[in-house]
């Protein structure tokens, strides 16, 4: 099976690559646009793997993805390109609707131009909003986001619904909750923390620090877009999610015991701008119809998170200089902290 992943070089896309390549007769090409957010280091160990190529190419950019999809002809796509860190998205919307609502169109275009067999969408819990304290996100939930990602993400989900109903182009649509583990850019809460711990400097909790997230390791979201991408039936939404339910206090506080620091770690810093109170998915349709089972534990999974911070610091040192520095201080700084103060 021929499979086109767009993303590949982020934190997500790069599982999905390597959990794909584990199936003998797949073949792989990544279509990544190499974004401050993508890292060739990240699918390093695969890059002379035979049935898996690199092709650097924006999907916003029609001419490049149709001449792409005119020379190969691919029997699926898992669509994971996207600008996707909130924060970012509050200080400009703009690349977010050109990645997010215009590529994903290109995309689903190119696709059923050329015949493409399945198109595997991969969407976000955000999209329904946010709760209060009780109830769960199911399929049926209404699609109410709050941020310029979120509504962007929404966006391109209705695109890919609107393109199984308009044209009956098989199409699957999932909805993860949050994803943690090795890889995943430290703009993110728990690699920004972690990494923060082992320099040494502080970490900025918003708000009250009782927003809750229901977190699932990254290796159990591959697998259910694995079993997404040959189970689903088309035009069907799944909810992903690890019925895992944290708030972001919580967090800190098993990631302090995990690292040995002290609670002054912990700085309070003012609110992020409309910030989501609580995700919680119901993921009984993914369990019932596509065998989806989370295999990892969050004790165990974070811990490991850890292991894997402490021994990859040159991956993240790399990182956390250049334009993610200047990103970094203007954040913190327009929230009132002093990000550099350990
Ligand atoms: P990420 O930011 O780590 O990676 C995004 C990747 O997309 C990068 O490799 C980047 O280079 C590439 N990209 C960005 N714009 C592009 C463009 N115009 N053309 C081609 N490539 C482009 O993101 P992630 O956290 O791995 O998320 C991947 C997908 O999963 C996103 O669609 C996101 O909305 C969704 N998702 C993420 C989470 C999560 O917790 N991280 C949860 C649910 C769903
Ligand atoms: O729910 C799925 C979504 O999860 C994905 O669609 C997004 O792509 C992904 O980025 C993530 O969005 P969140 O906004 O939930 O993730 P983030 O790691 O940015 O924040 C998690 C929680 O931690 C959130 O309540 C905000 C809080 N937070 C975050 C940062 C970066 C802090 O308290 N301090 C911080 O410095």
């Amino acid at each position: 099976m021929r499979i086109l992943v767009t993303g590949g070089l982020g934190f997500i896309g790069s599982h999905v690559v390597r959990r794909l390549l584990q199936e003998p007769d797949v073949e792989v090409t990544n279509l990544d646009a190499l974004t401050y957010a993508g890292n060739l280091a990240n699918l390093a160990d695969v890059a002379e793997d035979r049935r898996y190529r690199w092709h650097h190419a924006s999907i916003t950019d029609e001419e490049a993805v149709d001449r792409l999809l005119a020379q190969t002809h691919f029997d699926a796509v898992i669509h994971l390109a996207a600008e996707s860190h909130v924060d970012r998205s509050i200080e400009g919307g703009v690349p977010f609707v050109k990645t997010n609502v215009a590529g994903t169109q290109i995309l689903l275009e190119a696709a059923r131009r050329y015949q493409v067999d399945r198109f595997l969408h991969v969407s976000t819990d955000e999209v329904y909003g946010s709760l209060g304290t009780d109830g769960l996100f199911s399929e049926e939930s209404p699609l109410r986001p709050n941020s310029p990602y979120s509504a962007s993400k929404a966006g391109s989900d209705l695109l890919a619904l609107a393109a199984f109903r308009t044209y009956g182009q098989d199409v699957v649509v999932t909805r993860c909750s949050n994803n943690y583990g090795p890889f995943q850019f430290p703009e993110k809460l728990i690699p920004l923390f972690i990494t923060n711990g082992l320099e040494g400097k502080p970490w900025p909790l918003y708000g009250d620090g009782k927003n809750v997230r229901d977190w699932l390791y990254v290796e159990d979201h591959a697998e259910a877009l694995w079993l997404a991408l040959v189970r689903g039936k088309a035009g069907e939404v799944y909810n992903i999610g690890g019925k895992n339910e944290r708030s972001n206090r919580d967090v800190a506080d098993t990631l302090l015991n995990i690292m040995g620091l002290g609670a002054d770690t912990v700085v309070l810093v003012p609110d992020r701008l409309g910030h989501d109170q609580r995700y919680a998915i119901d993921p009984s349709k993914a369990e019932r119809e596509l065998g989806f089972r989370p295999k990892h534990h969050w004790d165990d999974a974070l811990a490991r998170t850890v292991d894997w911070y402490r021994q990859n610091t040159h991956w993240w040192q790399a990182i956390k200089s250049g334009e993610y520095l200047e990103f970094y201080h203007r954040h913190y700084r327009s929230l009132g902290a002093r990000p550099d103060e350990p």
